[in-house]
């Protein structure tokens, strides 16, 4: 499918470059070319035809507010071009800024053949996702009481997925009550969801990576309030909206978060949102008799079952319920049960590192990659897509090998 292409620019000579890339590349139409007034303003941007181009190739320059507010509005509109920005030469400082509007991509000085091609194929899969309507999918995992597990597989699960998956993954810490991821991923936050939640109203994607821990393995986490009083500032209308605009913002394929055990505002605004919901019990009568009510509870809560998965952890044949009982007094499938493995899942505690990351060939570690494959991605056939800060590493990347 042919990209059309609207181009801005200063320069006459950049202009005349950039036509000539433009023309270099089959895929391309060119179908409105203004030179940009000096000084810009608002009010001078030249307006271009309807329908409008699906890329706007723009000359950018960092200092001029003007050009920053009119690339901000043209993106807040539904069916927005989308922004290839050109700078002649650029700071990390200014590639931060651009980058920070918004755009699609930025090239800087000399553009390179297969570099603009692999940009334009990036947006003919980002134009298919807007048309898929793709956002990021969000995962809760609840107890159905405490100490069955959450934390744990929170955590080993959103690990065994953003090794499994080419884009990153982030881990929320939303059980307010006992929030632990920190210490299970042996992280010393520096940031935690408070930080979201002060800057919400400025928010920006850039904003969110630097305050998220990103670990080397792809997956990204936001820790818990640190401290037991902190959790107040915590609320459900806030939580709920951070979760749309990580959910609008595409940047990972999955956010994965710990809702702890409790049935409180800020659980429930949240499995709102959710796209699914992973139930962990384990088969003993207690937990049975608990994960039951609170089958009961959703619907009532307009919890969609059909979003509902259970998984039974800490399973032993020997003692345990059997799944097939199990299932009947629930009147529910299990999506699967985890072993009981004390020893490696306290060493990895100790070490602060995810099991699958530290006995990947463990049993235990075998069984949390199944049924995330299963839970996460056997109905998602696009496991390869790529989201906007994988995009922005990879052009961090490229500056800094360049
Ligand atoms: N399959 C398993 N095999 C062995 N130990 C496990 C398994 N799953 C969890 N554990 C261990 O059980 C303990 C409780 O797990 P975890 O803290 O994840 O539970 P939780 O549901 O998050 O509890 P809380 O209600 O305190 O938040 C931890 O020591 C954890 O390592
Ligand atoms: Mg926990």
């Amino acid at each position: 499918m042919p990209v059309r292409f609207s181009l801005f620019f200063f320069a006459k000579d950049t202009g005349q470059y950039l036509k000539g890339v433009l023309r270099g590349f089959p895929q391309s139409t060119l179908v409105f070319v203004r030179q940009l007034p000096e000084p810009l303003t608002e009010g001078n941007f030249p307006t271009p035809p309807d329908p409008p181009a699906d890329v706007w190739l723009l000359e950018y320059r960092q200092d001029l507010p003007a050009l920053d507010r009119i690339i901000e509005e043209i993106l807040q509109q539904p069916e927005h071009p989308a922004i290839f920005l050109y700078l002649a030469q650029a700071d990390t400082q200014t590639l931060l800024k651009a980058l920070r509007l918004g755009v699609q991509e930025c090239f800087i000085g000399q553009i390179q053949t297969e570099e603009f091609s692999q940009a334009i194929q990036r947006l003919q899969r980002w134009r298919q996702r807007l048309k898929d309507g793709d956002t990021t999918k969000i995962a809760a995992l609840l107890g159905c009481k405490g100490g069955v597990g959450v934390s744990f597989l929170a955590v080993n699960m959103a690990q065994s997925l953003a090794a499994s998956i080419s884009d990153p993954v982030l881990l929320m810490d939303l059980d307010l009550n006992n929030s632990d991821i920190d210490s299970l991923l042996d992280i010393k936050p520096r940031y935690t969801i408070l930080d979201v939640i002060d800057k919400f109203d400025t928010i920006d994607p850039q904003y969110l990576k630097d305050v998220v821990h990103s670990r080397e393995s792809g997956l990204d986490v936001l820790p818990g309030p640190p401290r037991l009083e902190d959790r107040e500032l915590v609320r459900a209308p806030i939580v709920q909206d951070i979760l749309h605009y990580i959910k609008a913002q595409y940047m990972y394929q999955w956010l994965i978060l710990d809702l702890g055990d409790t049935l409180d505002e800020v659980t429930i605004k949240s499995l709102e949102v959710a796209d699914l919901l992973v139930l962990i019990l384990e088969l003993t009568i207690p937990a049975l008799r608990d994960a039951k009510k609170l089958l009961e509870i959703l619907p009532i809560l307009e919890i969609a079952p059909e979003k509902i998965r259970l998984v039974a952890n800490c399973f032993n044949p020997a003692f345990c319920v059997s799944v097939q009982d199990g299932e009947k007094y629930l009147r529910r499938e299990l999506s699967g049960t985890l072993r009981c493995d004390r020893q490696e899942a306290v060493q990895s505690l100790n070490e602060g590192v995810p099991l699958v990351e530290l006995y990947p060939s463990h049993r235990l570690s075998q069984e949390i990659n199944q049924i995330t494959q299963k839970l996460f991605c056997q109905d998602r056939q696009n496991g390869n897509q790529t989201g906007r800060w994988a995009r922005l590493k990879n052009l961090l990347q490229w500056r800094r090998a360049s």
